[in-house]
């Protein structure tokens, strides 16, 4: 999949932007806050999936402005499509979505055409931080090959909240345990799915990474993702999402009744399930250094842009947000090998001394991008 031109104006700061990105390497260059970052969102906002700098309507728009549009073409292997997402004061919230001159009602809809994997350096914590991450690394990724999964963990999410509500309320009185029933049914069917495709993802994430990792530590370590469910024991070859899978699950719940009762809180479930990476067999969070922990996270994003590759048939389209300058050297090589094959957008501040043949370069000033064609020595 590639992006063959770009359109961008009043999106935040960006101002008139037409470029006709190289389908290979593209060079986005500049100092800081001068809408780099602002042309990646752009781009991917045209894949469907919400801002990953979590930008909301009202600042879509450029404060001074009144209008912003994002015009984007893009070619897989059968034909060439038109994205475009439009909004205009004072109703931000409505925008204008077309998918091939076709009107859809949201830019979740474009979900499933243009596939993009990104980068930031946020993502270089996926190891280190928060399960919560790991969690959506591992939600966005099976729903990009896969979109009905979104749909389900949205369910699943919106069970939760009932679930727990009537817990307090049991708590305070006011329900009683028979009521959670409607809802325990429920969450055992939805949870049972998604603990199911996460650990077969996860499975396949650890194939893949398991192959970098050996690359980036040059042999000497050996990296293993595994997927650690709050509620089953045992998920390999298990499908029987709604029979013995959903009987397990309630089970599951009901023994940890009073906990969840006392706490408010449902204890157990794939919103509290976690992707453990171990190193030579240690725990990477708990006894990896820091740069063990970044190589895992780079090679997790780089294995779910193999994935990805796989599952659909067509090179996601990479986009590199500020992440190589976090990298020493041959981190950096080493990213860049992985990925030449994809086209690739990279933002950074300095501009590079020299670039390869089939790659262009972008300076952005100001939320202006001008190509910059003497590149020098090639
Ligand atoms: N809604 C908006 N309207 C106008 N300008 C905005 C809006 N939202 C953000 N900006 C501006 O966009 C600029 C930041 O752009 P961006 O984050 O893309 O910078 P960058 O080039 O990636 O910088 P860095 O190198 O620091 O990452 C800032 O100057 C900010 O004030
Ligand atoms: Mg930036």
């Amino acid at each position: 999949m590639k992006i063959k031109s770009v359109k961008v104006d009043g999106f935040k700061n960006l101002k008139g932007v037409e470029i006709a990105p190289s389908s290979q390497t593209n060079i986005i260059f500049g100092e800081n806050a001068q809408g780099k970052t602002n042309l990646v969102e752009a781009l991917w906002l045209c894949s469907g999936v919400k801002s990953f700098r979590g930008t909301k309507d009202k600042d879509f728009i450029d404060l001074n402005g009144q209008r912003a549009v994002i015009e984007i073409e893009f070619e897989n292997s059968f034909r060439t499509q038109t994205i475009k997402i439009a909004a205009a004061r004072p109703n931000v919230r409505d925008k204008n979505v077309e998918l091939n001159g076709v009107k859809l009602k949201t830019i979740s809809k474009l979900f499933g055409n243009l596939s993009c994997v990104v980068f930031t350096p946020e993502d270089l914590e996926l190891s280190k931080g928060s399960p919560d991450n790991r969690r959506s690394f591992c939600d966005l990724s099976i729903s990009q090959i896969k979109h009905s999964y979104r749909e389900v963990v949205s369910k699943y999410e919106n069970v939760i909240v009932q679930r727990n509500s009537v817990l307090k309320n049991i708590q305070s009185g006011n329900s009683k345990r028979s009521d959670l029933e409607i809802w325990d049914i429920q969450l055992a069917k939805l949870g049972s799915y998604i603990s199911m495709l996460r650990y077969n993802y996860v499975k396949k994430l650890n194939i893949f990474a398991k192959n970098l990792y050996n690359d980036i530590s040059r042999g000497k370590e050996e990296l293993e993702l595994r997927y650690s469910s709050t509620v089953f024991e045992n998920l390999e070859k298990r499908e029987d999402f709604s029979g013995e899978m959903a009987d397990e699950y309630l089970k599951r719940l009901s023994e940890s009744y009073y906990d969840d009762m006392k706490s408010g809180f449902t204890q157990a479930g794939p919103h509290r399930d976690d992707i453990i990476s171990y190193i030579n067999n240690l725990n990477s969070r708990e006894y990896g250094s820091q740069g063990q922990n970044r190589s895992v996270a780079l090679v997790m994003k780089l294995a779910q842009a193999y994935i990805l590759f796989e599952e659909i048939g067509e090179e996601p389209v990479i986009l590199l947000d500020d992440v190589l300058s976090e990298l020493d050297g041959a981190r950096q090589d080493f990213v860049r090998s992985k990925i030449k094959d994809f086209q690739i957008f990279i933002t950074c501040c300095k501009k590079p001394e020299k670039i390869g043949k089939d790659s262009k370069l972008f300076e952005v000033r100001s939320g202006k991008v001008f190509e910059i064609r003497n590149r020098g020595g090639d």
